[in-house]
C-alpha cells in the first residue's frame, strides 16, 4: 500500500445517499433533496464523488444542461448526467471537477473501468473536494455509485467512501416486493461498516402493479425489521420524476413525501477532530512503559485504521508496522478471514465464561493448539495476556508439587535468567531479569534464582561462542545441584530472550537446559509469548532444538494480533496431580473473567487456519534467509556493534564503538531517536534500549520489508552520526 493523505473528519451536515442496487432512482432522490432543500433558502451543496459512463458535453440530453456543464468546467473532460442533474438541482455555482471529482467514461463499476481505461480512483482528489465543498455549504448532498459494496479498487469499496466522509447514509430502494431484503442487507452492511444511518427512502420504479400487496406493508416491515426509519414514499409518476428539466416537480414531489424536517433536525454526529483526540489522550490515557510528563509535551501519533502491513493515523499518514503492533500482527491488519471470523462469532454471542460452561470456539482452539503444540503438552488453560500465561504456568507448578504423589512441598523456588522478560505481573516479574523494570518492586517478589543470560555479544563469562561450550550454563547446573530440590521449574524463554534486545541463544543451549532439567526432575516452563506462531521461522521456537516442556505460555501472535486471548498448555503429568476428588481440593483457584473469550478464539482459530492454508511458517524460515542477507549491510555501519536474527525476529545493538562494543549511554536515547528517524520516513519501530527491533507482520511483502530495512538504515545513519558529533563535543567542551 501506498502511503495516502487522510480523510478530513466531517463537521459538515448532509447526506450520503446509496442505492441498494443500482437504477433506483437515488439520482432522482438526491437531486430532489438539494433542490427542496434549496427552496427553504438552505446553502446546499452536491456531490457525485465518483461516476462512470461519463459522456461529452454534446450528449447531454438538453441544451441547457449543456450550457451549465460547459460553463463549470475547468478542464476538457467527459461528464456524468447524474452530475449535471445535481449541479442543476441544487443551482450551485462550484466547478464541475469540484462537483464530481472521479469521472469514467466506461459504464462499469469504478473498479473494472478504471483498470480498463489505466486511470485508478483517486480518492485524495475526492477528499480534497469534499473539503472545499464542505467548507462552503451548509449541507452536503452527495450521491453515491451504485449499492454499498461496489468496488472502486481492490480494496476500497462504495461504503469506505461513505464511512471516511463521515455523512449519515440514506438508502434509496426500489418499491417493490423483495423490498425488504434489499433493505435489510443494505442495513446490515452499513452497520458493518459503522454507517450512521438517517433513513430509507421507497421509490416505485416502474407502474403499480395490482397484484403487488407489498406495496401496502413494505414501509411498515422494514421499519419493524431493521429499525430504521422510513422517510418517504415515492410513487410512480409515468416518467414524471425523471423528467430532470421539470425541477418544480421534483421539488413538489420530494416535498411532499419526503420528511425534509426529519433530516434537517436530525443532530449532527461530529467526529472528533485530530486535535481534540490529541487533547483527550494527553487529558486522560495513561500509556504502559512511557513517562508521561514527556509524552503530554510531544506530538503523538493516534492511529485509526489498519490494512495489511500498514496503519494510518489521525495525520492522514500511512506508517510501516514494523514491529507487528507490539509482536502480535501475523497476516496483517484487516485480514478479510479474521474479520469474517469475529463478525461471524458476533452475530452468535461476544461473551460467555468458562467457569462452569464451555464455548464453541475456546474448545475448537484449544483441540487446535494442542494439535499444533510441541509433544507432550494435551491441555490448554486460557487466560488473556502473556504475563497471565506465564503467571498461570508458576502457580501450576507451584500447586503441582504439593499434590504430587508423593508431594514434594519445599520445591517452592523458580530459576529463571537474567535479561529475561516474562510480563509484568508480581509473579511474571519475580522471573524476570531486566532490573530497569523490575527493581522498584523488588519487596514485593518472591524467591528466584538467577542463572546467567546466553548474551554472546557480551558474553557474562568472556567467552566466545562455541570454544565457550556453553559454560553459561554451568552456574544452572551448580544452582541445580546445590538446591535442586527446592526447585519447582526453570522458566525459559526459548531460542531468543527477546525484550532484553533480542539475545538469540547458541546452538544447543536451549537443549542443555531441558537435559538439566530432566536430570534433576525439575518442570521445564517455555514462555513462548514472543516466539510463538512462527516468528522464529517454526511454529514454536522449542522445536528448533526438538525441546518438550511441562508447561508453555503463549499469547501475541496466537490470535493474529486481533484480541486478547493467551494460554497455558500442560502436560498429562501437570493436569493429572490436579484431579481427584472433590473435597481433596486439588482445583486450580484461578480463572479470569474473561477467560476464553469467544470473539477472540474465533478470532484465533481463523488465525491458525490461515497459516495452514498459506504456509506461513515455512514462508517465514524461506524469508528468513533473504532477510539475513539484507541485514549484511547494517554491519558496514560504524556504530552498529551487532546483529541478532532468529525468523522475523531481529535486533540490531547499536554501540559508540564498535571495537570495544562501549555502549551508548540509556540518557542519550539513542533507540528512540532511531523509531523517530524511522517515524519520520513513515515506519513504526519501538526500540529496546539501544537495540533497534525489527518484528515485521509475518505476511508482510518483500518489498514492504526491504523499505523497512531502507528506513531503519537511513535512520540509523542519520541519528548515529548525529550522536557521535554532540557526545564528541560535549567531551570536549
Ligand atoms: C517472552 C514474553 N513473555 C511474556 C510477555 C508479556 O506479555 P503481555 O505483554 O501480553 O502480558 C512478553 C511481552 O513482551 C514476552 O515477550
Amino acid at each position: 500500500m501506498s502511503r495516502r493523505v487522510g480523510w478530513a473528519l466531517s463537521v459538515t451536515r448532509g447526506l450520503f445517499i446509496t442505492g441498494t442496487d443500482t437504477g433506483v432512482g437515488k439520482t432522482i432522490v438526491a437531486a430532489g433533496i438539494a433542490a427542496a432543500l434549496r427552496q427553504r433558502g438552505i446553502n446546499v451543496g452536491v456531490m457525485k464523488p465518483v461516476a462512470t459512463g461519463a459522456v461529452s458535453l454534446a450528449h447531454l440530453p438538453t441544451a441547457d444542461d449543456q450550457r451549465s456543464a460547459a460553463d463549470k468546467l475547468v478542464s476538457d473532460r467527459l461528464v456524468s448526467e447524474d452530475a449535471v442533474l445535481l449541479i442543476n438541482a441544487a443551482g450551485v455555482d462550484d466547478s464541475y471537477e469540484l462537483v464530481n471529482p472521479v469521472c469514467l467514461e466506461l459504464p462499469l463499476a469504478p473498479s473494472v473501468a478504471a483498470r480498463e481505461t489505466g486511470r485508478p480512483v483517486d480518492l485524495e482528489v475526492v477528499r480534497s473536494a469534499f473539503a472545499t465543498l464542505a467548507v462552503r455549504h451548509e449541507f452536503l448532498v452527495i450521491e453515491g455509485v451504485g449499492g454499498l459494496l461496489v468496488p472502486l479498487d481492490d480494496t476500497v469499496r462504495v461504503a469506505d467512501l461513505a464511512r471516511m466522509l463521515g455523512l449519515p447514509l440514506l438508502i434509496v430502494a426500489p418499491n417493490r416486493l423483495g423490498a425488504i431484503n434489499q433493505v435489510l442487507m443494505t442495513v446490515e452492511m452499513a452497520r458493518l461498516y459503522g454507517l450512521d444511518l438517517a433513513g430509507v427512502v421507497l421509490n416505485r420504479t416502474a407502474p403499480v402493479d395490482s397484484s403487488d400487496q407489498s406495496l401496502r406493508t413494505n414501509a411498515e416491515e422494514i421499519v419493524r425489521q431493521s429499525g430504521v426509519p422510513v422517510l418517504g414514499v415515492i410513487p410512480h409518476a409515468n416518467g414524471a420524476v425523471a423528467d430532470v428539466s421539470n425541477g418544480d416537480r421534483l421539488v413538489e414531489l420530494v416535498s411532499q413525501v419526503i420528511d425534509l424536517d426529519q433530516l434537517l433536525q436530525r443532530p449532527v454526529t461530529l467526529q472528533p477532530t485530530p486535535q481534540q483526540l490529541d487533547a483527550w489522550d494527553k487529558q486522560y490515557v495513561w500509556h504502559p512503559f512511557t513517562q508521561m510528563q514527556d509524552w503530554v509535551q510531544q506530538e503523538n501519533l493516534i492511529i485509526e485504521e489498519g490494512r495489511g502491513s500498514w496503519l494510518k493515523a489521525t495525520d492522514g499518514r500511512w506508517y510501516l508496522d514494523g514491529v507487528s503492533s507490539l509482536w502480535t500482527t501475523v497476516h496483517g491488519h484487516r485480514t478479510p478471514e479474521i474479520d469474517q471470523a469475529v463478525i461471524r462469532q458476533l452475530h452468535r454471542v461476544a461473551h460467555s465464561t468458562l467457569l462452569g460452561l464451555g464455548n464453541v470456539p475456546s474448545i475448537e482452539l484449544a483441540k487446535r493448539l494442542i494439535e499444533i503444540a510441541p509433544e507432550g503438552l494435551t491441555k490448554v488453560f486460557f487466560s488473556d495476556s502473556g504475563s497471565t500465561a506465564v503467571e498461570v504456568a508458576l502457580k501450576m507448578a507451584y500447586q503441582y508439587w504439593h499434590q504430587v504423589s508423593p508431594p514434594q512441598p519445599q520445591r517452592r523456588t523458580f530459576i529463571s535468567f537474567v535479561n529475561a522478560y516474562h510480563g509484568d505481573t508480581i509473579g511474571s516479574v519475580s522471573v524476570g531479569g531486566i532490573g530497569l523494570f523490575h527493581k522498584i518492586f523488588e519487596s514485593l517478589l518472591f524467591d528466584v534464582e538467577k542463572a546467567e543470560s546466553p548474551y554472546c555479544y557480551r558474553c557474562p563469562l568472556g567467552k566466545t561462542y562455541p570454544s565457550c561450550r556453553i559454560a553459561c550454563l554451568d552456574g544452572l547446573e551448580t544452582t541445580l545441584q546445590r538446591r535442586g530440590q527446592e526447585i519447582a521449574a526453570v522458566v525459559v524463554e526459548p531460542m531468543v530472550q527477546a525484550a532484553s534486545g533480542m539475545l538469540v541463544q547458541p546452538a544447543g543451549w536451549l537443549k542443555r537446559v531441558e537435559q538439566l532439567c530432566r536430570q534433576y526432575d525439575v518442570l521445564f516452563i517455555a514462555d513462548e509469548v514472543a516466539t510463538g506462531f512462527g516468528r522464529t521461522g517454526t511454529m514454536f521456537a522449542c522445536e528448533h532444538e526438538g525441546v518438550s516442556p511441562d508447561l508453555m505460555a503463549v499469547a501475541k501472535s496466537i490470535s493474529g494480533g486481533y484480541l486478547p486471548v493467551a494460554a497455558t498448555l500442560a502436560s498429562d503429568r501437570i493436569y493429572n496431580a490436579f484431579c481427584g476428588e472433590y473435597a481433596a481440593l486439588k482445583t486450580f483457584f484461578h480463572g479470569h473473567t474473561y477467560t476464553g473469550n469467544p470473539l477472540a478464539c474465533a478470532a484465533a482459530v481463523a488465525n491458525l487456519d490461515l497459516y495452514h492454508q498459506s504456509g506461513l511458517v515455512r514462508r517465514v524460515a524461506d524469508q528468513s534467509h533473504w532477510l539475513s542477507k539484507q541485514l549484511q549491510r547494517f554491519r558496514t555501519l560504524k556504530h552498529v556493534g551487532d546483529i541478532r536474527q532468529i525468523g522475523f525476529m531481529v535486533g540490531i545493538e547499536l554501540v559508540r564503538d564498535q571495537r570495544s562494543r562501549e555502549a551508548y549511554l540509556w540518557e542519550e536515547r539513542i533507540g528512540i531517536r532511531v523509531c523517530q528517524a524511522a517515524r519520520r520516513r513513515d515506519a513504526i519501530l519501538r526500540p529496546l534500549g539501544n537495540v533497534i527491533v525489527l518484528m515485521p507482520p509475518l505476511g508482510i511483502s518483500q518489498s514492504d520489508l526491504l523499505r523497512l530495512l531502507d528506513v531503519t538504515y537511513e535512520s540509523i545513519v542519520e541519528v548515529t552520526a548525529g550522536a557521535v558529533d554532540s557526545y564528541q563535543s560535549r567531551n570536549k567542551s
